[in-house]
C-alpha cells in the first residue's frame, strides 16, 4: 500500500475511535507520524527533484551571506576559541557544507573556531523535543523550519471563533468547524490585538502553538541551565511569515496554509497525507514575544532581501563579475564570451530569485540575542 493510503487509513481509524480530530492533529500525523509522515519517510523532498526548493538550493550566495553573518556574530562575542552553531531542520546539510566551504576560502580563522552541528527530524532529532544538552551553541539557526510545525486553524463566524477539525464522510477526509478544546486558542489572536471580530464571516487563520514551545525550548538551550551564568548568543530564524498585525488581516480570508507536491502549490491539505508538504506562514511577533519572556532581546527583524544586501550579496556578485566575467566586455562575440555571458545571466537570475520581494526576498529574518 502507498504511504498515503496507509496513512489515510490510520487517520480514518483514529477519527472512528476518537471522533473528529483538530486540524493540528491531522497535520502532525500527515507530516510526522512515525513510518508514514512526510518529514520522517526517506524519499527526496528537497531540491529540484523533490517537492520544493529552498534558498540554499537556489544559489550558494545564501550560504555565503549566512557565513558572513555568523562570522560577525563570532566577532560580536569576542572571537571565542570554540564557536558552536546548531542548525535545526538542516535537511541534507547543504547549508552547513556551503558555509564551511565558504569559510575555508574566505575566513580560515573563523573556520578554526567553528563547531557546526546539524539536526533534523529525518535523523530522529525533533527540534520541538530534543535538547542537545551536551552541545553548547552560541547560535541556533534554522531556515524554513517553523513553517512546518502543525498549526491549529480557526474560523470566524459571528462573534465566535471555531476550530477546523478533520472528520470522515463516506470513507473520505473532510473539514468541519467545531468548538475548540484548547483554551490557548481563545486568547491567542486577542493577545496580538487582532480585530478579528470585525472581519468577514468564514475568515480563517492558522495558530502555531508549537512555535511558542519551540522558541521557549530553543531560548533555554541557548542560555544554558545555570541561571546565574546565562550564556550569550543568538537565535536566527528565517521563514515566510510576518508580524502578527500584517499576518492576521481581513484580506487574507483563507489564511496562509499551503501544500507543495512536486513543485505544484495547492490548498488541499487533506489529499495525499504523508506525500505532500503542508506549511503555514510564521507569526514572528509570537516568536519575538516568547524569546523576550526568556530574557532575549530583538536584534533584527527584516526581509531576506534586506538581510542579503546587508551581508554583501551584491558585492559578492560584483566581485565575481570582475574576476571571472571580463570576457563579456572584452570578447563578447567569441564562443567564450557568449558562454561567459550566459553564465553571468544565470548567476544574476539566481540572486534575483533570492532577493525578489514577491517571493523569497520577502521571507523574514529574525535574530534574537542575549
Ligand atoms: C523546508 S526544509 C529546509 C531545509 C534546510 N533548512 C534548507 O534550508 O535547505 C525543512 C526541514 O525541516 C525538517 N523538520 C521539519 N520539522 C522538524 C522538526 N520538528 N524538527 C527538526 N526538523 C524538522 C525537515 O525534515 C526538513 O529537512
Amino acid at each position: 500500500m502507498q504511504v498515503s493510503s496507509a496513512l489515510q487509513q490510520r487517520i480514518l481509524e483514529r477519527i472512528q475511535d476518537e471522533g473528529p480530530i483538530s486540524f493540528a492533529t491531522y497535520m502532525r500525523m500527515a507530516l510526522y507520524e512515525p513510518g508514514f509522515g512526510y518529514y520522517v519517510t526517506g524519499e527526496a523532498k528537497m531540491g529540484w527533484e523533490g517537492d520544493y526548493y529552498t534558498s540554499t538550493d537556489v544559489a550558494n550566495f545564501f550560504a555565503h551571506s549566512m557565513g558572513r553573518q555568523l562570522q560577525q556574530m563570532w566577532e560580536q562575542l569576542g572571537r571565542p576559541a570554540h564557536f558552536g552553531v546548531l542548525e535545526q531542520g538542516s535537511g541534507r546539510g547543504d547549508l552547513a557544507r556551503q558555509i564551511q566551504k565558504w569559510a575555508t576560502q574566505e575566513a580560515p580563522d573563523f573556520l578554526a573556531a567553528l563547531r557546526y552541528q546539524v539536526a533534523d527530524i529525518n535523523t530522529g532529532e525533533d527540534a520541538l523535543t530534543t535538547l542537545a544538552s551536551d552541545f553548547e551553541p552560541s547560535v541556533i539557526l534554522s531556515n524554513e523550519l517553523v513553517d512546518a510545525f502543525p498549526v491549529h486553524v480557526v474560523e470566524k463566524q459571528g462573534e465566535h471563533l471555531y476550530e477546523v477539525h478533520v472528520t470522515s464522510q463516506n470513507g473520505r477526509l473532510r473539514e468541519i468547524a467545531d468548538e475548540y478544546e484548547n483554551p490557548a486558542l481563545n486568547t491567542y489572536l486577542d493577545s496580538f490585538k487582532i480585530p478579528w471580530r470585525t472581519f468577514a464571516d468564514g475568515w480563517r487563520a492558522e495558530i502555531n502553538l508549537d512555535a511558542l514551545v519551540w522558541m521557549k525550548r530553543t531560548s533555554q538551550l541557548l542560555l544554558g541551565t545555570n541561571p546565574r551564568r546565562k550564556r550569550r548568543g543568538f537565535i536566527l530564524a528565517i521563514d515566510y511569515g510576518d508580524t502578527a498585525r500584517q499576518l492576521y488581516i481581513n484580506d487574507r480570508h483563507h489564511g496562509t496554509l499551503t501544500c507543495y507536491y512536486q513543485h505544484q502549490l495547492s490548498d488541499r491539505p487533506l489529499v495525499r497525507p504523508g506525500e505532500q508538504d503542508i506549511t503555514a506562514h510564521v507569526n514572528f511577533t509570537a516568536l519575538i514575544r516568547t524569546a523576550r519572556e526568556q530574557g532575549l532581546r530583538l536584534q533584527t527583524l527584516t526581509t531576506q532581501r534586506q538581510w542579503l544586501m546587508d551581508h554583501g550579496i551584491y558585492e559578492e556578485l560584483e566581485r565575481l563579475h570582475q574576476q571571472h566575467f571580463g570576457k563579456i566586455d572584452t570578447d563578447r562575440a567569441s564562443d567564450q564570451g557568449q558562454i561567459a555571458l550566459l553564465q553571468w545571466y544565470n548567476l544574476r537570475q539566481r540572486v534575483s530569485v533570492l532577493t525578489n520581494p514577491m517571493s523569497m526576498g520577502n521571507f523574514k529574518v529574525l535574530i534574537m540575542k542575549r
